[in-house]
Parts: structure tokens; C-alpha cells; sequence
């Protein structure tokens, strides 16, 4: 019905050739979720109680290393100051103690907060018989720091704390670097050794019925919270296990937020909101953590609440605001290689749940191929995201994964699959100054030859940068007055705010 086949706007078009482009993976299988570590302790540290001497159960010793933080954590109070070796001292004799004393058997079928209130009441007796010398400031964070190795993730617990933190990069037991406003700093949080570091690696991807060790040593995983975490394990990782993991942001980022930041014009957004409602097909292209999962969560605020929405994601990460709402997980296969259930495989069966609308997190795959196909066949509005650096990238990434995927068709006919398929690319990046904008939206509108045409509704301008290094820059339009799924704005009542957001953008670069 709004097919956009061929260019008849007569509007300026940017022809490109498509090259074949070497595939990349963004390598995020994922995990159903599981009950939150902190409920139950490793079942590697179970023991009884009172636990024999003799026999101590295998517990992983305290962080002697966990370095003091610069911010407040929510689980765990950041001690300003460095800590004194008789602070690791005395943790260490604490915990042996309370090894020697507690069950962690009985540990385990306790809520956190009764665990955590247990493991306080008897650090305090031991502090308390072994007559250790200290303020009530240092027990306090002797307690937080040992109920965090005992339940949580040891040293990491700070740093899942702080909501601000995007990514925690792990790369064995002495650096441990976070992204924080876009940048990417190193901590002075560390493990005590690679065995710390490997045992709560452990302990996360256990939670998902995983093992990491080194006849599998990859792993992907999600915390109890939905972040996602991979764990790269020796003898692959030289240097120690490898964690990263992405923090879950239990309020995503708004449209309006995206528009406070700078990421996107207010007259930008109010575009992207009609291009939202009306249905267009959308891929969203970025680089790895460029916002692109962020963008596509808020796209999809504007759907209308009575579509049947699916999505299919490697690790669930969208938060859909509508009622009618279908949530599909990707599931890595067992140890013993079997039961994968692959992107391509939910996309093509979502295909058989009448939704009317399909959201995919993650393209990189042939699932692409079945993506293409839906969009084509009466699912307009499914949305996506693809690793690409531009618009055009976006294409020729398309070009090689319907390849890779093992189809015979001739160039020529993906393209036209492409141009039939897809109407609009949201190019998303994150500049060097660690702002992540909007640079791109592109439309897809037909083919002259050969060749895939599309033409930019809107850009980002990069100007230069301010003394603090800040990328200055604006969102401009590139003239078009009518794009080409205007029609689809009108069909949908939304041309008058087409019109009028063209128009505010248009009036902006006079
Ligand atoms: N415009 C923005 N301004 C500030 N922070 C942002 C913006 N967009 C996204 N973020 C934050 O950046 C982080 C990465 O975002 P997101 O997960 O959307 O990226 P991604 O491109 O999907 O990453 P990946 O390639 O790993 O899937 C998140 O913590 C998110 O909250
Ligand atoms: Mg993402």
C-alpha cells in the first residue's frame, strides 16, 4: 500500500554503490533469567554448621584488593580513604571465622536482606569476641565488604550499585575500567587474584545454568537485574578472565531525555515520533554502544496500544510501554551443544503469532532475510538494529548478511528486497567526545539501476568543539520538504505534524 518503489519525489538523493562487507558480530547470546544470585551463595561454598575445621567448606576468600571507591553505592558506602593493610588483615581473619561459623547451606534458603542481616549479626560477635580494634565507620564497611564476597559479587557489588555506570569492563583481577557519561575510566577497584576473579565469574553464569571454565571458556549471561554480562575465561583470555558487562537501566532513557542531552533536535524528535506511530519500517545502524538498543526502546513509546507487538532479543533489554506485548529470548545451547534456539529462529516463528509488529534488538544475522520479509509482507512498523557506521554501511551490511545466510539471490534482487523493505535508517553514534547523538535519519526511497537510493531528512552538523574538548554541533535538515512516506504520515493522520516539524527544522538553519 505504501510502496516506495523507485525515486519519484525528485528530491536530492544520495546514490551509492552497495559493496559486499565483511561481517562482524556483536557476539550477545543470551540467558533466560534466573533467581538473583544473592539469594542463594555459590553452591561451590555450601557447608554446614557448625562446619568442621578440619573440612572447610570451599569458600572464596575475602577481596583483599577491593579498593576504595570515588562515589557512593548504594549496597556499599565508598570509604574515602584508602584502606590500611590491618583492614585487610583483620577482614581476613573476620572471615575465616565466619566461614568456620556459618551455614551457608541455611544461608541460602534465606531472603538477601535475612541472609545479609545474619552474616551481620555474626561478623559483629566475632568482632566483638576477637576484641578487633575498630570504629564503627571500618565495621561498617568490614560488614558490607564480607556480605558482598559471601552473597554478591565481591569487589563488583560498588560498581553495580552506581546507576550511572554504563559498562564495567573487567580484564583480569588488577583492571577493572567503567564507562561512565561516555567516557571510559579505569577503577582502583581490583580482584585479589585471577581465582577471585574467575570464582564470581563462575557464580554469575552458574545463575543461568552455565558453566566457565577451560573446556568453555566463553559465556554469555544476565545478571539477576537484566544486565548483560559476557565472560571470556583463559586460556582464551591471556591475562585473566575477561567480564564485561552492560548495566541494566531500569528507567530507559526517554525521547525527552534524548533531546536534553543534545542527542536529537526537539524538531528531530517530533519527526522521529511520527515516523514512530506511522508505521515505517526502521533500522536503527550504530556502533557498539552507541545508543542504538536506547533509541529503539524509545521509537517503539509511540506505538499505538492496540498493536500486537513481538520482540526478539538475545538478552531482553527493550521495556515495551504497551499492553499487548509478546517478549521472545534467544537461548544459547547447553553444554552439551544442544537446544540453540537462534534469532533466526524466533524471528521466523514470531512470523506465526499475527503479530503487527516485530521488533528484533539485534540484526546480524540471516534472521535479516525473515526481518526483510516481514516488513515486506503487511508487518510495516517492525524495527531493528544493525552494527554500522553510516546509513550506507547499514545497506551493504544487509547485502552481506542475507548473503552469509546461505541465499542464493542475485544482488540485485536484495537490494530490491532491501528497497521494498526497509523506509527509514537512525544512524546513531557515539562522538570522540563521548556524547552519543542522532547523526543520521536517512530514507530509504528506490533504485536507479543497480543502485539502492536514499536521501537524508535530517543530519548532525559537527562544528567544532568548546575549550573543555565538547563536540559543538546541530541537527539540520537537508531541504526536504515532503519525504517520501509522507503519504503514510497522511494515511495516519500525522502530516500536519510532519509538516510543521519539517518546517520548525527548515526555519532553524535560516
Ligand atoms: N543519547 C544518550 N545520551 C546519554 N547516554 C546514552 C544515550 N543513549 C544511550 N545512552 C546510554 O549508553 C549506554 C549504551 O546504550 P545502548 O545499550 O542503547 O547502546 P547499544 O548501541 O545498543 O549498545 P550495544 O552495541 O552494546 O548493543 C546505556 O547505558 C544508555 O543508557
Ligand atoms: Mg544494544
Amino acid at each position: 500500500m505504501f510502496g516506495k518503489r523507485g525515486n519519484s519525489s525528485g528530491h536530492p538523493a544520495t546514490p551509492h554503490t552497495q559493496a559486499p562487507q565483511a561481517f562482524e558480530s556483536a557476539g550477545t547470546d543470551v540467558l533466560a533469567p534466573e533467581r538473583p544470585a544473592a539469594e542463594r551463595p555459590d553452591t561451590q561454598e555450601q557447608a554446614a554448621r557448625p562446619a568442621t575445621p578440619t573440612a572447610p567448606p570451599r569458600v572464596e576468600a575475602p577481596q583483599l584488593m577491593s579498593q576504595s571507591m570515588p562515589q557512593p553505592a548504594a549496597r556499599q558506602p565508598a570509604p574515602s580513604r584508602t584502606r590500611s593493610e590491618s583492614y585487610y588483615d583483620t577482614k581476613s581473619q573476620v572471615f575465616s571465622a565466619l566461614i568456620e561459623t556459618i551455614d551457608l547451606s541455611q544461608l541460602a534458603s534465606l531472603a538477601p536482606d535475612s541472609a545479609r542481616e545474619e552474616i551481620r549479626d555474626i561478623v559483629n560477635d566475632i568482632i566483638a569476641i576477637k576484641n578487633f580494634a575498630m570504629s564503627i565507620s571500618e565495621q561498617e564497611e568490614l560488614l558490607e565488604d564480607i556480605c558482598n564476597d559471601v552473597l554478591g559479587y565481591g569487589p563488583l557489588e560498588p560498581l553495580l550499585a552506581r546507576d550511572e555506570i554504563a559498562d564495567i569492563m573487567v580484564n583480569g583481577a588488577q583492571q577493572v575500567y567503567i564507562e561512565v557519561n561516555g567516557k571510559v575510566e579505569q577503577t582502583n577497584v581490583r580482584f585479589r587474584d585471577n581465582q577471585q576473579l574467575l570464582n564470581i565469574c563462575q557464580r554469575i553464569v552458574s545463575q543461568v545454568g552455565r558453566r566457565v571454565d577451560e573446556s568453555s571458556p566463553i559465556c554469555d549471561a544476565r545478571l539477576p537485574d537484566g544486565s548483560r554480562v559476557n565472560v571470556i575465561a583463559p586460556p582464551l583470555a591471556i591475562d585473566g578472565a575477561s567480564l564485561t558487562i552492560r548495566k541494566f537501566k531500569k528507567d530507559k532513557l526517554t525521547l525527552d531525555q534524548l533531546v536534553r542531552f543534545g542527542a536529537i533536535s526537539p524538531e528531530g524528535a517530533e519527526i522521529l515520533k511520527v515516523i514512530g506511530r506511522v508505521r515505517c519500517n526502521v533500522l536503527i545502524s550504530g556502533g557498539t554502544g552507541s545508543g542504538k538498543t536506547t533509541l529503539l526502546n524509545c521509537l517503539t513509546s509511540f506505538i499505538d496500544k492496540d498493536e500486537r507487538i513481538i520482540t526478539c532479543e538475545d538478552s531482553a533489554e527493550l521495556q515495551l510501554q504497551q499492553p499487548h506485548v509478546v517478549r521472545l529470548e534467544t537461548r544459547p545451547p547447553n553444554l552439551e551443544g544442544e537446544g540453540e534456539v537462534t534469532m533466526r529462529d524466533l524471528v521466523r516463528n514470531c512470523l506465526r503469532m499475527r503479530p503487527e509488529r516485530i521488533v528484533v534488538g539485534e540484526v546480524r544475522g540471516p534472521e535479516v532475510f525473515d526481518l526483510l520479509s516481514a516488513m515486506n509482507t503487511g508487518h510495516d512498523g517492525s524495527m531493528g538494529t544493525i552494527h554500522s557506521n553510516s546509513p550506507r554501511e547499514c545497506l551493504n551490511r544487509i547485502e552481506s548478511m542475507v548473503a552469509m545466510g546461505g541465499f542464493a539471490l542475485p544482488q540485485r534482487t536484495v537490494r530490491e528486497i532491501i528497497v521494498g523493505s526497509v523506509d527509514i535508517i537512525i544512524q546513531a553514534a557515539r562522538l570522540r567526545d563521548g556524547s552519543r547523538r542522532i547523526t543520521h535519519v536517512t530514507e530509504v526511497i528506490g533504485m536507479e539501476g543497480d543502485v539502492i537510493i536514499t536521501q537524508d531528512l535530517i543530519l548532525y552538523d559537527m562544528k567544532g568543539e568548546d575549550a573543555n574538548g565538547r563536540i559543538l554541533g546541530e541537527h539540520v535538515s537537508t531541504g526536504i520538504g515532503r519525504p517520501h512516506f509522507w503519504e503514510r504520515a497522511r494515511y495516519y493522520g500525522e502530516d500536519r505534524r510532519l509538516a510543521a516539524a519539517l518546517e520548525a527544522i527548515e526555519k532553524k538553519a535560516d
